[in-house]
């Protein structure tokens, strides 16, 4: 038996399009192995590498063992070689119909008839890859289960969404869709529905009536890297909004499931972000700050400009940082805004959700020399130091009367031994037992996008990119966007 005492997924053929890609070796692989290590994989789970570049299995499989143990200097050579002999690789074009001959014999010759095509592709091959998987018959169950796991960008808007929803239901059914977003394959991010709904005390005051705001960040120190090909056309916004952050506000927001199962939970996540307020594109302006880096410094390391980046068009206007503030129109969080912001080369990698609590309703100790008090927050920090903590004021002990803020929390790593993980072994192992909770139904695609869509509209006729010096949190700007309400953004990390 596993270390988690759950079935074994079931045997399959698993098929990795754009096989020589950064997901592959990065996060795949080293996810796979890890359900490999913890006895998950099932022994006739086969994993085929799919791309143009001509190789066999085995170089594909040294070339992945070589990224790992680079990274992994303690990649354990027995658990990888059980691992490694389950790999094999087919050279294949996507558009090329050839290659879905070629897969579909490599089914046929498998024990059984299931197979996942994970598309870890570029986007503009998504419709494409679907559209023959269809057209080769690959995606009919007869003989076992197809299923089809869409990394994202899932569109950039929400015109290209609907249309590439609708291109894959042309040819499967919404069962046999695994949208991916990483966040959700997070602990913390998981563990958000069952601090919620199996603490009874949370729902007390889980709502407008005691909590002011909250603010959802998710900031990182790292820059554009490698990506800008695929970044500066896309930007902050499209890259985080639209998908991890709304999948956090939708875990802090939605109302409990009727049951834990995959349909409840995505009915009332899709319910939850379909009732943010659409804005008009005066008030999409009005409550939206973008920020791009200019040089600046961590520490003593000099840090280069956004447009100083390779290959970053020198005029970029692509925006690095996004502070939004949206609003819920439903009964549990009328009147309460949520103020979203996320950005690349912050101060700190800090992903966390603050819950900013309304004050007491009467202040006590005015006429003592004690301060006001500061507000209670709940943080739920998503990453990197996993654990929610609550911001309480007490005495400071002594004579006079004086309060402190002061911290309960509950640190992940007090309680659990956390294994290392990359966040996508759940995924894997969620789309081969068939549990689509995890995963994003095409009305949560949909209604994500119908609620950025305002931004982007509004931004393309109008409105200022801020700038900020790489190593700081954000522009100006995007404090003002909070203190008109007479509100701060909470201090990260
Ligand atoms: C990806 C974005 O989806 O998420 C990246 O494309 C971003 O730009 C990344 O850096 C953040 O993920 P994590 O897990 O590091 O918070």
């Amino acid at each position: 038996m596993n270390p988690y005492n759950v079935e074994t997924a079931p045997p399959c053929t698993l098929f990795l399009f754009g096989a020589n890609g950064d997901l592959v070796k990065r996060l795949l692989m080293p996810a796979l192995y890890n359900l490999s290590r913890d006895g998950l994989l099932d022994r006739n789970l086969r994993i085929v590498g799919v791309d143009h570049n001509a190789a066999t299995g085995s170089e594909f499989a040294e070339r992945l063992a070589a990224f790992m143990r680079e990274r992994d200097k303690d990649l354990d050579p027995k658990r990888w070689a059980r691992l490694a002999k389950r790999i094999d690789y087919l050279t294949g074009d996507f558009l090329d119909t050839d290659t879905y001959q070629a897969i579909g014999k490599h089914i046929g010759r498998s024990r059984n008839g299931n197979a996942i095509f994970y598309l870890a592709t570029a986007p503009r091959f998504f419709a494409d890859v679907v559209q023959r998987l269809g057209d080769g018959g690959l995606l009919d169950e007869t003989e076992g289960f197809r299923r089809v796991v869409i990394e994202k960008p899932f569109g950039s808007d929400l015109a290209s969404a609907e249309l590439l929803n609708a291109c894959l239901l042309r040819v499967m059914s919404e069962k046999q869709i695994y949208r991916i977003d990483h966040y959700l394959g997070k602990e913390t991010v998981q563990n958000i529905l069952v601090s919620r709904f199996s603490n009874g005390l949370f729902e007390a005051f889980w709502n407008n009536h005691y909590i002011d705001h909250v603010q959802i960040t998710a900031a990182e120190t790292v820059g554009v890297e490698e990506r800008a090909a695929f970044y500066d056309h896309t930007g902050a916004l499209r890259d985080m909004v639209p998908n991890h952050l709304f999948q956090l506000l939708a875990m802090v927001a939605m109302e409990p499931p009727a049951a834990f199962g995959a349909d409840a939970v995505r009915s009332e996540k899709a319910k939850v972000i379909g009732a943010i307020r659409p804005w008009s594109k005066a008030m999409a302006l009005k409550n939206s700050v973008r920020g791009q880096y200019t040089e600046g410094r961590q520490g003593r390391k000099k840090l280069r400009g956004y447009r100083d980046e390779p290959r970053v068009a020198a005029d970029s206007q692509t925006e690095t940082y996004v502070a939004l503030k949206v609003m819920i129109d439903n009964w549990r969080w009328v009147g309460v805004p949520f103020y979203l912001r996320t950005g690349k080369r912050m101060s700190v990698r800090d992903t966390e959700i603050a819950i900013c609590f309304k004050p007491a309703p009467y202040a006590q100790f005015r006429d003592s020399d004690a301060e006001r008090p500061k507000p209670n927050y709940l943080k739920i920090q998503i990453q990197p130091n996993e654990g929610m903590w609550f911001d309480l004021q007490a005495k400071r002990p002594g004579p006079a009367l004086a309060m402190e803020n002061v911290e309960l929390g509950f640190a992940y790593k007090d309680f659990f031994n956390m294994r290392p993980a990359t966040g996508y072994e759940t995924l894997i192992y969620d789309c081969l037992i068939g549990d689509q909770t995890l995963f994003q139904r095409a009305d949560n695609i949909e209604n994500g996008w119908r609620a950025v869509q305002p931004f982007l509209d509004a931004w393309k006729e109008g409105g200022e990119v801020h700038s900020y010096a790489a190593g700081e949190d954000g522009p100006a700007a995007a404090d003002e966007l909070l203190a008109r309400e007479r509100r701060v953004w909470h201090r990260l990390g």
